[in-house]
């Protein structure tokens, strides 16, 4: 016979070749009985250790447990190959599997802020609606009731396009509810995230674009206690639990009666202040739904808008509106 010293390391590779060799965990397992187990060829080598000279023996007893160690541990590193194996999907090109985390980049903070709205009202049922950025007056004011001589209708605070129709870039998403509405019958629940124009110019607080959601819900027997339950719902999902809420009269020519929407939270006390106005709000005017429509009697509804820019500067503690559209990336990275 082979001296058992001699035996050690074609065992070993053997071992090896099995265990590489097996594709499937139960596989794995068995090749593991074969060579480490009870009844194993590393067993009967440690048997025969009793055939060697007294003083040969702790020698080759140290190499059989090296090489078993050994094994161990390139068992273990197969087991985690197959287990991973195991966890892969079957198909790989089944493109509704969950897809991985983006390796690169970071998601703007208007985006973030802007995904986190959504997700709150689609939470209570809100579908998520667009329309153009470019629109004609008669969506943008008009139709919602703005006087032609209201101050926002000014070419000093609009950007018309000069052309004979003169359109305009939207001063606000509130243009989105006349189009949905137009398009659709009742009932309708909705949000609009988008982007808005107005000759601003840039300053820390303003930028001549920038985002507004506006919420659209109608309904019959819709109250102002639906309304401030809702917009209590989601600045709390938005701004963390302890957010308090309070509404202030006001006046929207779309809307009456109409209020604007202070909220109240750690954050607000941060920066020294009890309130801050976030929002504007209100119950749908009826002649807002005569101009598309819908029967005043039957329907009623509220609607709100708000500014996205407000809300992840109030959330970040960022003090100046223009390092949302630099894309310095020194900025961007912080998100
Ligand atoms: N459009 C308003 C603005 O840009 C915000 C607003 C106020 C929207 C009241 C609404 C509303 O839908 O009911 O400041």
């Amino acid at each position: 016979m082979a001296g058992l010293l001699e035996q050690i390391d074609p065992l070993k590779a053997e071992a090896r070749e099995a265990f590489a060799a097996a594709t499937d965990l139960p596989a794995l397992e068995q090749g593991k009985g074969v060579f480490l187990g009870p009844e194993g060829r590393f067993t009967a080598l440690m048997k025969q250790l009793g055939s060697l000279a007294r003083e040969e023996r702790p020698a080759a007893g140290k190499a059989i447990n090296a090489a078993k160690a050994e094994l161990e541990s390139a068992l273990a590193s197969r087991r985690e190959e197959l287990e991973l194996k195991a966890a892969q999907p079957q198909n790989p090109s089944d493109f509704t599997a969950p897809g991985r985390r983006r390796a690169l980049g970071h998601l703007h903070p208007l985006t973030r802020v802007t995904d986190d709205i959504v997700k709150a009202f689609r939470r209570i049922g809100f579908a998520v609606a667009d329309g153009p950025e470019i629109e004609g007056e008669y969506h943008c004011f008009d139709a919602l009731n703005t006087p032609k001589d209201h101050p926002a209708r000014d070419s000093q605070d609009t950007f018309f396009v000069d052309t004979p129709s003169r359109p305009l870039l939207r001063t606000h998403t509130s243009s989105v509810q006349i189009r949905v509405m137009e398009k659709q019958p009742p009932p309708i629940r909705i949000i609009v995230p988008g982007r808005v124009y107005r000759r601003d110019n840039a300053d820390a607080t303003h930028n001549p674009t920038f985002h507004q959601v506006e919420g659209l819900y109608v309904d019959r027997g819709v109250t102002v206690g639906d309304l401030k339950g809702t917009v209590e719902f989601v600045f709390r999902e938005l701004m963390g639990s302890d957010t308090k809420i309070r509404f202030r009269p006001h006046y929207f020519s779309y809307t009456e009666p109409s209020f604007e929407i202070d909220f109240s939270n750690a954050l607000v006390r941060k920066l020294g202040k009890d309130w801050l106005e976030i929002a504007g709000c209100g119950m749908v005017h009826p002649q807002v739904f005569e101009n598309v429509g819908y029967d005043p009697e039957v329907w009623t509804g509220w609607a709100f808008g708000f500014g996205i820019e407000r809300i992840a500067m109030i959330r970040y503690g960022i003090s100046d509106i223009r390092l949302f559209y630099e894309n310095d990336v020194r900025f961007l990275r912080q998100f």
